[in-house]
């Protein structure tokens, strides 16, 4: 007999979540179950506002950025109130599982809802912010740091065109992967991020001494500094210091500042990210309908951590295993961040010879 399968996206929006959607409601409906789409997160859930999907209405929806479901950062629902409405909900729904498309927060939130297993309940990765243990690569990220390198090329452009420094900030609360690939990729002389743990003097002295090297040596017009939101100097506190110190190390040079902000986030999905999710959406569908309860469908997590499935890039995951790692990412003591930190240690100072 056919499943009654909820599916929500939750928490920060990510590019790919409707592709992620789109192919839970194919795969579902091709298996002979009902997909239930329940609007705007955990607050739908709540609510009860979870109409069936159908193949009309996800049609053409993986190309668009943001999430057509909705989504909300829901404060009552980790309460134990919101966990008894959630729960009651399920129930008059009839829902056989659930399946949560989200970052942490929301996978915390799928862990703490399937602890009674009120149905089965599985998680699927997206966040841009690529801060979710045991996954190589969350729906969402592709699309993000393509945004970044985007915004920084045609700052690059303006910054050459008039001999100047920019700092450009990108979202990543907790995590520099964001900053750093994207970083990379512009050819950035510094990228700063959270994991660093640098006091603000060192990381002022740190971009002076970039900016010494770019603009003494000249061999560039532009100097690109590219900084997570996490790093705890606002953008335009480390613009003021560092343009006191052009005034002696660089006369004539100015320094601004870009915050990227919600830009990242938005978007139409890159192929890479419409893919993942199309793998993941399915792999999800098939694990709930085989009895899977409390997992996470990972994309290459590093190490091969998980089960195996029948796709080879995509590991089952416990949710709480998950939750661990991405406890570890935040305290520094994961291998995975740590092995991040050390990349960027090692190419550091050939970014700006
Ligand atoms: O989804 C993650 C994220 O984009 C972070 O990078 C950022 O700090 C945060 O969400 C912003 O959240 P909000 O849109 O709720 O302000």
């Amino acid at each position: 007999m056919g499943l009654r399968v909820g599916v929500l996206t939750s928490g920060g929006d990510s590019p790919g979540m409707n592709a992620a959607v789109r192919t839970a409601t194919l795969a579902g409906i091709a298996r002979g179950h009902t997909v239930l789409g329940i609007r705007d997160g955990f607050d739908g859930l709540i609510s009860g506002n979870a109409p069936e999907l159908d193949l009309q209405g996800v049609d053409g929806i993986s190309r668009m950025g943001g999430t057509l479901l909705g989504t909300a950062r829901n404060a009552v629902f980790p309460t134990p109130e919101g966990q008894v409405l959630a729960k009651k909900q399920i129930a008059a729904l009839k829902l056989d599982a659930l399946v949560v498309v989200g970052g942490s927060g929301s996978l915390a939130g799928a862990h703490l809802l399937g602890k009674d297993k009120p149905c089965r309940v599985v998680g699927v990765p997206a966040s841009i912010d690529n801060d979710i243990g045991h996954c190589g690569m969350a729906i969402g990220v592709d699309t993000a740091v393509n945004t970044i390198v985007d915004a920084c090329d045609r700052i690059s452009d303006t910054a050459r065109a008039h001999r100047r420094a920019f700092i450009v900030e990108v979202m990543g609360r907790h995590c520099g992967f964001l900053a750093m690939r994207a970083g990379l990729a512009s050819e950035a002389d510094a990228i700063l991020f959270a994991e660093h743990k640098t006091s603000e003097d060192e990381l002022v002295d740190r971009c002076r001494t970039v900016l010494r090297r770019v603009f003494e040596k000249g061999h560039s017009r532009r100097a690109l500094i590219v900084k997570a939101e996490g790093v705890p100097i606002s953008a335009a506190r480390l613009r003021d210091r560092l343009q006191e110190h052009l005034k002696v190390d660089a006369p004539g040079v100015d320094i601004r500042e870009t915050v990227l902000g919600h830009v990242v986030r938005g978007g139409n999905p890159s192929a890479l990210d419409r893919l993942i999710a199309q793998r993941l959406g399915y792999a999800a569908m098939l694990a709930a309908e085989a009895g899977a309860h409390d997992v996470m469908l990972s994309w290459d997590p590093p190490g091969g951590f998980g089960q195996a499935t029948a796709d080879r890039n995509v590991r089952v995951v416990p949710l709480k295993d998950v939750l661990e790692e991405t406890a570890r990412y935040l305290d520094g003591t994961s291998p995975v961040m740590a092995g991040r930190v050390q990349l960027l240690k090692t190419v550091e100072d050939m970014m700006s010879l």
